[in-house]
């Protein structure tokens, strides 16, 4: 930041106003942001608290004055019927924030301090851009972004793709009726977009609001029909001919009952309090939800209270964002490192200048692979942003652009293993170097060992990644078969292990040789073979043996295996050391059920042979349990529609996979419709 000594306060006052044109025209028009939100708050906030000291520096057109938002050369303009207005924001993080927000209410209603507590309606505040559905006769006639609140752009086009938007309303309770929400990326759909992106070298999107924000922007709908975007309604435009419910929270009832998704973790408060135990319970689950959220907002319930309360300068007082520390941060990055997983696979490691970003704070973030490092320009010593939502491992996002003070040389990958010094070497055509050097790489046994413990592998509980690297670096342990030979002594006799501790562990260890097919084979940890493939391989082959014997040939018939599978799957059972592996864990007494095969085991089940799909969130049954009732009545549950889809499950929000269903005429089902096809549990 610019020495305040040196500058005047209307130099300043003209510096920010320069920049933040500059930002929001990065943002709004190109959709390409350059620093992260929390920055361009601070600059806005530094401007707001200058013009409030200097009254004689603020101008009608200062960025504090005008709601920013320009429509984009190809798309037309659009003049709302009623102006998209924004709401003010409560940065103070913490329950106070809530606390601030009744009492203004309160004290703008006159209420007296015995008066019951005001009734609200609390809301996620979803991290996308906001629309105008405008439906007539219960069509959708047209789709606008929000502009500068006045004029928004045309985007029927892109938004019609939307599978969670309806086009004709279920029931038509008004002639004419515009519904706004949010458009927004879920995380999953994100991360799978970006690692497309960065599989095609292509460039990746900084995050889900912005990548939600470039497609519904963009003038061709075909980008759109690629990518799933989903909505969630909040409230109105214009209406004719609608008694409109008199409270927010029945409102959103009858929006839900037309056909649009509401989200269901909204609720109704019932004074300051009731909001703070909302903000606080919204913060636990905030890094678990399927989307970012930057905050939650909080609406004044009874729509006559909303009316009497109004507006001040363009911002209701009925409403209000109360944030959440922010998901991107700006930081220095000191140094890169290095870092081997279980495949092998070299990930540079950004070390940081440590920041709180997404409630917690971060001193490592992922890099990903040398040639995105490049694509983003990172050098050390630069400033960077830093993305940490959910808990998807903290990443680079980009460099915020200005100039190096001194020249430094581009990050380089090392030509030998940092762990093991065996060579690293890259697949032609592909963005990844990996290590050569196998399980004779401590790294790459460390991880082998924790994926091999892992919940869904062995699950033996207790084995941490801070004993793994005791176990490993004290030589106790060299392969996987290592594990059943510790004893309680052995164990015992680490740094900060209780003799309980250890006798626990040895349990655990005693209790996963009890294993089935397809864990055992996921343990092992193939590359390429994921839970899906082992359970495929477990219920082809029924037996192990058959599987290490396998051609190429005969692995390729197994449901779902394509030849990088099979190749990836036989030349792992070609080495002589994992032959080697694979035959001491049995010796060590690591077992399971065998059988003959799929076609006499599972036949007789009621779902034998039928693929289903699973799409959106059911309202009782998470994905894992449901796709364990369908593996469990002899049924294959697979990640993408094809004309070999049997059904197609749908829950909330299901997005492209529903339309695809429809597209294919496959039979779709509810959470209900799927229980009438399973066994009965009695
Ligand atoms: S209500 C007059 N509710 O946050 C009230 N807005 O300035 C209009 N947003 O860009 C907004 N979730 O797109 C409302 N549950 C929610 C929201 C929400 C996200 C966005 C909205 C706008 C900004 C509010």
């Amino acid at each position: 930041m610019v020495a305040a000594t040196k500058t005047s306060p209307a130099e300043r006052v003209a510096e920010l106003r320069r920049l933040l044109k500059h930002h929001a025209h990065r943002y709004y028009v190109l959709d390409e942001p350059e620093i992260p939100d929390a920055e361009y708050d601070k600059l806005f906030t530094e401007l707001q608290t200058l013009e409030a000291a200097h009254p004689d520096l603020l101008t009608p057109d200062s960025p504090t004055q005008k709601v920013i938002g320009e429509v984009r050369e190809g798309l037309t303009p659009v003049k709302h019927a009623v102006p998209m207005l924004s709401i003010k924001t409560e940065t103070d993080t913490t329950e106070a924030g809530a606390l601030k927000f009744d009492a203004s209410v309160r004290h703008a209603l006159k209420l007296p301090p015995d008066a019951p507590p005001v009734r609200y309606a609390a809301e996620l505040k979803f991290d996308g851009l906001a629309i105008n559905l405008r439906y007539e006769g219960g069509v959708l006639r047209q789709a606008a972004t929000r502009g500068d609140g006045e004029t928004g752009e045309d985007v029927t086009h892109t938004v019609s793709t939307i599978g969670a938007i309806p086009r004709r309303l279920k029931r038509v309770d008004a002639p004419v009726l515009e519904v706004r929400g949010e458009v927004f990326m879920r995380r999953d759909h994100f991360e799978a977009l970006n690692q497309r992106q960065r599989e095609a070298g292509a460039k990746t999107f900084v995050n889900p609001r912005n990548a939600a924000a470039g497609i519904v922007r963009q003038l061709d709908a075909s980008i759109a029909r690629q990518r799933p975007l989903s909505f969630f309604a909040y409230g109105l435009g214009e209406v004719q001919g609608w008694d409109v419910p008199p409270r927010h929270s029945a409102l959103l009832d009858a929006l839900a009952k037309m056909g649009f998704p509401v989200d269901e973790r909204r609720d109704v408060a019932h004074g300051g309090e009731g909001l703070a135990l909302f903000h606080a319970r919204i913060a636990v689950e905030r890094d678990t939800l399927p989307f970012d959220i930057d905050g939650v907002v909080y609406k004044v319930d009874d729509r006559a209270l909303q009316q009497q309360l109004g507006f001040k300068t363009r911002e209701p007082r009925w409403a209000v964002a109360h944030k959440y520390p922010a998901q991107e941060q700006q930081t220095r990055l000191h140094g890169i490192e290095i870092q081997v997983g279980r495949t092998g696979k070299l990930t540079p490691v950004a070390k940081l200048e440590p920041v709180f970003v997404g409630g917690t704070t971060v001193s490592n973030a992922t890099l990903h692979n040398l040639f995105e490092l490049r694509r983003k320009g990172v050098r050390i010593g630069d400033t960077v942003i830093v993305r940490r939502a959910g808990d998807v491992i903290p990443e680079i996002v980009g460099r915020v652009p200005g100039p190096r003070k001194a020249y430094v040389p581009n990050f380089r990958m090392p030509k030998a293993c940092p762990v093991c010094g065996s060579a690293v070497v890259r697949e032609k055509g592909g963005n990844d170097h990996r290590c050569s050097g196998g399980l004779f790489c401590g790294a790459q046994r460390k991880q082998a060992i924790l994926h091999f413990a892992g919940r869904r592998a062995m699950d033996i509980e207790g084995l941490g990644d801070k004993l793994v690297d005791q176990l490993v670096d004290g030589g106790l342990i060299r392969t996987l078969p290592d594990l059943y030979k510790l004893g309680v002594a052995k164990l015992a006799a680490l740094d900060r292990m209780a003799d309980k501790s250890a006798a626990n562990l040895v349990g655990a260890l005693d209790r996963s040789k009890n294993a089935t097919l397809a864990r055992f084979l996921y343990a092992l940890g193939i590359r390429h073979v994921g839970e899906t493939t082992a359970k495929d391989l477990a219920r082809h082959f029924g037996r192990l043996d058959p599987i290490l014997e396998a051609s190429v040939e005969q692995l390729l018939e197994v449901p779902d295996v394509g030849p990088v599978v099979a190749q990836s799957i036989h030349t792992f059972f070609r080495q002589p050391h994992n032959r080697e592996v694979v035959e001491q864990l049995r010796a060590a007494g690591v077992r399971w059920a065998e059988h003959d095969g799929a076609a006499s085991s599972t036949a007789a089940l009621p779902l034998a042979g039928k693929t289903f799909v699973l799409t959106g969130s059911l309202p009782t049954w998470s994905r894992d349990e449901a796709k364990a009732l369908v593996e469990a009545a002899g049924g294959k549950v697979s990640g993408s529609v094809s004309k070999k889809t049997d059904y197609v499950v749908a829950g909330e929000e299901a997005g492209s996979k529903l339309d695809k269903a429809r597209e294919l005429n496959i039979a779709v089902l509810d959470e209900e419709g799927l229980r009438r096809l399973l066994p009965d549990p009695n």
